[in-house]
């Protein structure tokens, strides 16, 4: 049986171009600075994000990990979201290898964090408190519908950051999404920052990767951390290539994956037992609740694989499907109707 696997954009294959693009890059030793196309790409996405410099990592986890060590001593505070991916999903490294304490403040439903508590949270002068260092944010919100974050609103956190000389750093998994959904270039949701990761190995199709941006001393010095990780690689160039093919083919293939999610919605929306609210699904992610009165939450995910759709529930009555390259049009009209088969 076919599967249109929408558990997660994490399961996406390279395409062949991409495959044929790995096997012929020009590699060298990373660690002594001299892979070309790992230079090639940490120069591109530096240009692409606004930004000086760029390092590639080995994962999403590991740029954010390195991030906030760089920014951050140990004993000292880093603000978080209470659903954000680091502090949920990434083992706890920044108290593991950092020592570092972390807020949290509790996630709106789009993803922000309210600027008044943002405020409070930061500590004051007191040898009582931790000392506030570092603000993290992440864009799109995977746990809050998917959701981008605006312009204004990092550009309102910046603010603060910078009155009370803190560091700003965004988890930009997505950030590619939230571009194309919010229609701006990329570097407007990252000029503001002072650090931001993005994935190669979700929307934009890579097999592993991704890349932390900022300027030439944070890079320099999520360097030595990266490599203290055991994450400095050599002929990494195989990994680059991927990203950087992805990065130059462009990323229109995002903007179709936003638009397999709004159909899939719209058209879920109109099941039986769905609760589902649209204007909440603005990028590849859509979140959406049963009614356990007609089918539990697993009883809907088994019957759906069973007619070979694949994804997940995320606890309580909520289920998620996240659309990606390997999920086609006509595979967005098989689910569609796997799920009218199911629940009418
Ligand atoms: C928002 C967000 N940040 C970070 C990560 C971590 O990426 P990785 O799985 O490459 O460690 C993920 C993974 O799904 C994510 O959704």
């Amino acid at each position: 049986m076919e599967i249109i696997d929408l558990r997660s954009d994490t399961f996406t294959q390279p395409s062949d171009e991409m495959r044929a693009a790995i096997a012929a890059a020009p590699l060298g030793d990373d660690v002594f600075d001299e892979d070309p196309t790992v230079n090639a790409l940490q120069e591109k996405a530096a240009r692409l994000l606004g930004k000086e410099k760029a390092l590639l990592v080995s994962s999403g986890t590991m740029g954010n990990l390195v991030s906030i060590l760089a920014h951050c001593e140990r004993g000292s505070e880093v603000i978080v979201g209470d659903q954000s991916h680091t502090f949920y999903y990434e083992a706890g490294g920044v108290s593991v290898y950092g020592g570092i304490h972390s807020r949290q403040l509790a996630n709106r439903e789009d993803g922000t964090l309210a600027l008044e508590e943002l405020r409070a949270a930061i500590r004051p002068g007191d040898i009582h408190f931790p000392v506030t260092r570092l603000i993290c944010l992440e864009n799109t919100h995977n746990r809050c519908f998917g959701t981008p974050l605006n312009r204004d609103y990092l550009q309102a956190v910046a603010d603060i950051v910078r009155r009370h000389r803190l560091k700003l750093h965004i988890d930009g998994a997505r950030i590619f999404n939230a571009a194309v959904s919010l229609n701006r270039p990329v570097s407007d949701l990252a000029d503001m920052a002072d650090s931001v990761t993005f994935c190669l190995s979700k929307g934009l199709s890579a097999p592993v990767g991704s890349v932390i941006c900022g300027d030439a001393e944070f890079i320099e010095k999520a360097r030595r951390i990266r490599k203290s990780l055991g994450g400095g690689m050599r002929q990494a160039g195989i990994i680059a290539a991927g990203g950087l093919y992805a990065l130059e083919s462009g990323i229109e293939q995002i903007r179709k994956d936003h638009d397999h999610a709004r159909r899939l919605a719209e058209e879920l929306v109109k099941l039986p037992g769905i609760r589902l609210d649209l204007q909440k699904v603005s990028t590849n992610i859509v979140y959406f609740d049963v009614d356990k009165k007609l089918i539990s939450p697993l009883q809907l995910v088994k019957r759906m694989a069973r007619q070979g759709v694949r994804f997940f529930d995320t606890g309580g009555t909520r289920l998620r499907l996240v659309t990606h390259s390997g999920v086609t049009s006509a595979d967005i009209s098989k689910a569609i109707k796997a799920f009218q088969a199911v629940l009418i």
